[in-house]
């Protein structure tokens, strides 16, 4: 970056607006009706040649056309065709906004700009905001009905506010990478050629969700994991999303994202504001490896509320013993835990209410008296004892019909009283939006966590919404926005009022993860299958996005519950250590034998920890290949973990050496379990032999020190 530029620069005269990182530049330009236009998004520019940049054509090619300026927010109006960002309808039945520039702001890294509409009492800020130390750049939309309450305009409908539109520059083709799944399968990156169509990218089921994440990145089709420029962003946000990419016959390729699905809408009334969330953008001109650790960045710095603390080791008792849960049983486990090196217990679902499967329970979060006659104190305690911290369970937006809650409130569920209610694991959603509700989750937690010496969370959510409603309510589908709103608010009031305490999200595994959550959690469960072959490709595609200090893996038993497949103790640990380790086994099953190792891996984890978790990822040998591996670096280049798996042998098919091109070629670097000193341009340009085992799931952890010259 030019020492002397600001981050973020306006020039009212010109109505150019510049945003600068270190390795990209970001620019709109006002157009001649007042809105904001995309200028340029890519690798530095100097201030003289952004200036010679030209607009966009002012006007269309023909009366059938498109305006050819992409929009930074489009409007209801104008020739514009595609997607827009806001849609919002007056009373007299009138749609679309058309704007009058109102001034801007610049504070600091962030920039607003405040458009008017030219006929109505309705203002749009667009915000801009440069993210100190990464390549990001946060976008976000405030609405506001600037009316009086007693004026002569009524409500506004929004039908959709997205957060920001981003455009790419023209290219010869477009590529969209993006990631796909289910329940069991999240996160399985899947790139394809662009279509010359609308591509919409959803989720419709009140959670981010395990069948797609709002993440994606545009390419021209020839990006690789080292080269190749790639423009990529990701949605702040843990309810329904909406993100349509439109690639048009003419060549250009826009999309435009936000909170929300289709569909549902919000009354603005006289006086309200609404806030869309933050829609992060990244550029990156060295392919796809660089734009994740770009991501990795932006994460651990201004996401995480806790990026410098280890990830400690746990222990989970769900796949152990499922809800058979009791005093006795969790304690023999926790030994064992501690035993291999666990450095906090989980106890998992069943230890509340009448529950002892998922047909009930749900709500009532006292413990069950035959499980724990004494309370949960007595196992915190015992879990203290051996060393290690004491986490819980708690799944506190559902309910099941038989709990005493749901006797008690059957109007806090979100379902319309006026429509059958589908019950999803036999459980309904509690509707966070009503104060009362988001009150009530609040103080049970806190309580929870005071009264039993809770110093982890696991938060999980075991169904998506249907029939949403809110009876009564002026303006129902607004449950939509606040019930995600009310529990992020759930967890940063329970982290402001308990300091040490610590937060998992899970969402039956990954179905709640995005830069939203992750802003008021530590790690989430990236997925309940725990098959170490399906999770070398679950974790490659999580790991697009998120660093691997927040991507919790369990070693568990073999065979493995979802799958059925074998694998070696070794594979299982070399897969889990590549995130934030845990286990999930049943210990009480495990040999003597099995528990030592288990405790010589979990020994060999904590040693390099810091560098997984803390270090640079980069993906030398990406998923899909006969052999995947993950380097990981210390930010000072001086300690590296190379973590290397093959699931499936083939005869005659030797592994091809690891190249490891984020090394420095001139330095040497000592082999710590051979001794050997490898030249760094060797290894750089040649590579290293993984030194797989013989077999399927064969596996292979190496570490590199850096030699001091
Ligand atoms: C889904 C989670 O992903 C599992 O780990 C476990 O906590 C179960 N829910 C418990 O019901």
């Amino acid at each position: 970056m030019h020492a002397t530029l600001p981050p973020v620069s306006f020039d009212p005269g010109t109505g150019l607006a510049v945003l600068r990182t270190a390795h990209s530049l970001y620019a709109l330009r006002l157009a001649s009706d007042g809105s904001p236009r995309h200028l340029y998004w890519g690798p530095p520019l100097d201030p003289s040649e952004l200036a010679r940049m030209p607009d966009a054509p002012a006007a269309a090619a023909s009366s059938f056309e498109a305006d050819a300026a992409a929009d930074e927010l489009a409007p209801q109006t104008g020739a514009r065709f595609g997607p827009a960002g806001l849609q919002v309808r007056f009373a007299d039945g009138t749609r679309g906004a058309q704007w009058r520039f109102a001034g801007h702001t610049v504070d600091g890294g962030e920039l607003r700009l405040c458009l008017d509409d030219r006929h109505r009492p309705l203002r749009a800020e667009l915000c801009y905001r440069v993210r100190s130390g990464t390549d990001v750049i946060e976008r976000w939309t405030e609405l506001t009905h600037t009316g009086a309450p007693d004026g002569p305009e009524g409500p506004i409908g929004v039908g959709r506010l997205d957060s920001a539109s981003w455009t790419a520059p023209p290219l010869p083709d477009y590529r969209l990478s993006h990631l796909v799944g289910g329940w069991n399968s999240e996160f399985r990156l899947q790139r394809d050629r662009l279509p010359v169509a609308e591509t919409v990218l959803t989720s419709r089921r009140g959670l981010t969700s395990h069948h797609a994440a709002p993440w994606l990145a545009v390419d021209d089709g020839t990006a690789t994991e080292d080269a190749g420029e790639v423009w990529s962003t990701a949605l702040a946000w843990s309810g329904s999303w909406r993100i349509t990419v439109h690639r048009d016959p003419g060549g250009r390729t826009t999309w435009t994202g936000g909170f929300g699905h289709e569909g549902i809408g919000w009354t603005l009334r006289p006086g309200e504001t609404l806030c869309a969330p933050v829609y992060a953008g990244l550029y990156s001109p060295d392919g796809f490896g660089a734009a994740s650790r770009g991501w990795h960045r932006y994460v651990r710095a201004h996401v995480l509320p806790g990026p410098e603390r280890d990830r400690p080791v746990l222990y989970n008792s769900w796949e152990a013993t499922g809800f058979d849960v009791d005093e006795a049983g969790q304690m023999r486990l926790a030994r064992l835990a501690a035993r291999a090196g666990a450095e906090l217990f989980v106890l998992d679902d069943g230890w509340f209410g009448t529950r002892r499967d998922d047909r009930s329970g749900l709500g009532d979060w006292t413990p069950r008296p035959e499980a724990f006659p004494r309370g949960l104190r007595p196992l915190a305690d015992e879990v203290h004892r051996l060393g290690m911290e004491f986490g819980l369970w708690v799944e506190p937006e559902m309910v099941n019909p038989d709990s005493t809650l749901y006797r008690a409130r059957p109007d806090w569920v979100v379902h319309s009283s006026r429509l059958d209610a589908t019950e999803l694991r036999n459980q309904l959603v509690l509707n966070f939006a009503r104060p009362e509700v988001e009150a009530w989750a609040g103080d049970t937690l806190d309580r929870l966590v005071r009264e039993n010496g809770v110093d982890w969370l696991k938060w999980d959510a075991n169904r998506a919404f249907t029939e949403a409603g809110w009876d009564g309510h002026h303006d129902p589908d607004r449950l939509w926005i606040d019930h995600t709103r009310a529990v992020h608010r759930v967890m940063d009031r329970l982290r402001a009022a308990h300091p040490g305490l610590r937060i998992e999200a899970c969402a039956g595994g990954g179905g709640r993860v995005d830069l939203g959550i992750l802003a008021r959690t530590d790690q989430a469960w990236t997925s309940d299958n725990t098959d170490p072959v399906d999770r070398i490709g679950i974790q490659n595609g999580f790991g697009q996005l998120f660093p691997a200090q927040v991507m919790a893996a369990w070693v568990t038993d073999s065979p493995n519950t979802a799958t059925g497949r074998r694998t070696p103790l070794r594979f299982r640990f070399h897969v889990a250590m590549a995130g934030a380790l845990g286990l999930g086994g049943d210990l009480t099953s495990w040999s003597g034998e099995e528990l030592d190792e288990a405790a010589a891996l979990v020994a060999l984890y904590k040693e390099i920890r810091p560098v997984v978790q803390r270090g640079h990822q980069h993906r030398v040998a990406p998923a899909g290949g006969p052999v995947t591996a993950v380097h990981y670096a210390a930010a000072d280049g001086g300690e590296h973990v190379l973590l290397s798996w093959r699931p499936a042998t083939r005869f005659g098919h030797r592994p091809d050496p690891v190249r490891l091109p984020a090394l420095d070629p001139g330095a040497r670097y000592r082999d710590l379990e051979t001794d050997r000193v490898h030249s760094g341009a060797v290894l750089v340009r040649h590579g290293i032999d993984p030194r797989l085992p013989a077999g399927d799931h064969a596996s292979s952890l190496i570490r590199l020190r850096r030699v001091p010259s």
